[in-house]
């Protein structure tokens, strides 16, 4: 049994102290939770904040990015050491935003992924296809060069070093989930293609995260697919009592 690993990515919302309330108010909701990691991802600003206020606690903390260089003159860039150092546990590596905003390419990700599992971070590698790509049919075409290209040259000992989210465009920020039969089709293709890169043990352990308008109406029926193993939430983990349902998604 995979054990599922639940994430909220703040992306560029929250201060120090709201998300300090974020989890004065998350807390006690999660009481009695723990065959599921859940991941606090917040802006670089608000990690180390949280970092300290969450040692006590099971939940464990993300960054948004980092650079691949340990330092350097390489201003506005994040080491991984720098990452660990702030408490961070995961990374989220290559996500359709800075694809898109920042002109990030799946070589450069391959780059940021090998330097996160050499710092011990757990990378969360961001894939997934654009609304034109699935309506001219090349979903699984997209999907298929995303993870040759981001995971080329790499090696894993354990399939608890790495974590996938598979985010199409079309279904983050837009209210438009994917179903779970659409998300379990290309799940368990990645699943696939990760067995013919690095063998049938780390394809099972693997886990794989569903990415896009995750809501707490949703969260059960995706979480029922057989190679959904969590998810990577952006607007509905921005409160605390919307995140906490969709964590408890079976309570
Ligand atoms: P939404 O949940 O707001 O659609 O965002 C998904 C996402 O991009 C998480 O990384």
């Amino acid at each position: 049994m995979r054990r599922p690993v639940i994430a909220a990515n703040w992306k560029m919302h929250k201060t120090i102290a709201q998300a300090l309330q974020f989890v004065k108010e998350f807390l006690p909701l999660l009481e009695g939770v723990e065959d599921r990691d859940v991941v606090l991802i917040p802006p670089f600003t608000a990690l180390h904040a949280l970092a300290e206020t969450l040692r006590t606690t099971s939940i464990k903390l993300g960054a948004q990015n980092l650079f691949w260089e340990e330092e350097g003159a390489f201003t506005g860039e994040i080491a991984p050491s720098m990452v660990v150092d702030a408490g961070c546990t995961y990374v989220v590596i290559g996500h359709s935003e800075r694809r898109k905003y920042f002109q990030e390419t799946y070589p450069l990700v391959s780059k940021k992924v090998q330097a996160a599992l050499t710092a011990g971070l757990i990378p969360i590698m961001c894939i997934g296809e654009s609304l034109s790509e699935r309506k001219k049919g090349k979903t699984f075409e997209v999907i298929k060069n995303q993870i040759t290209e981001g995971l080329k040259g790499l090696q894993i000992q354990r399939s608890e070093q790495l974590v996938i989210a598979y985010e199409p465009i079309w279904a983050i920020g837009t209210g438009h989930t994917a179903t779970p039969e659409q998300a379990e089709e290309v799940h368990s293709f990645i699943r696939e293609l990760i067995r013919r890169t690095w063998g049938k043990e780390i394809a099972n352990g693997l886990r794989i995260q569903y990415g896009g308008s995750v809501k707490p109406e949703n969260m059960a029926e995706l979480m029922a697919m057989p190679d959904i193993d969590g998810a990577l939430v952006g607007g509905a983990s921005l409160k605390p009592d919307s995140f906490a349902r969709i964590v408890k998604y079976d309570q």
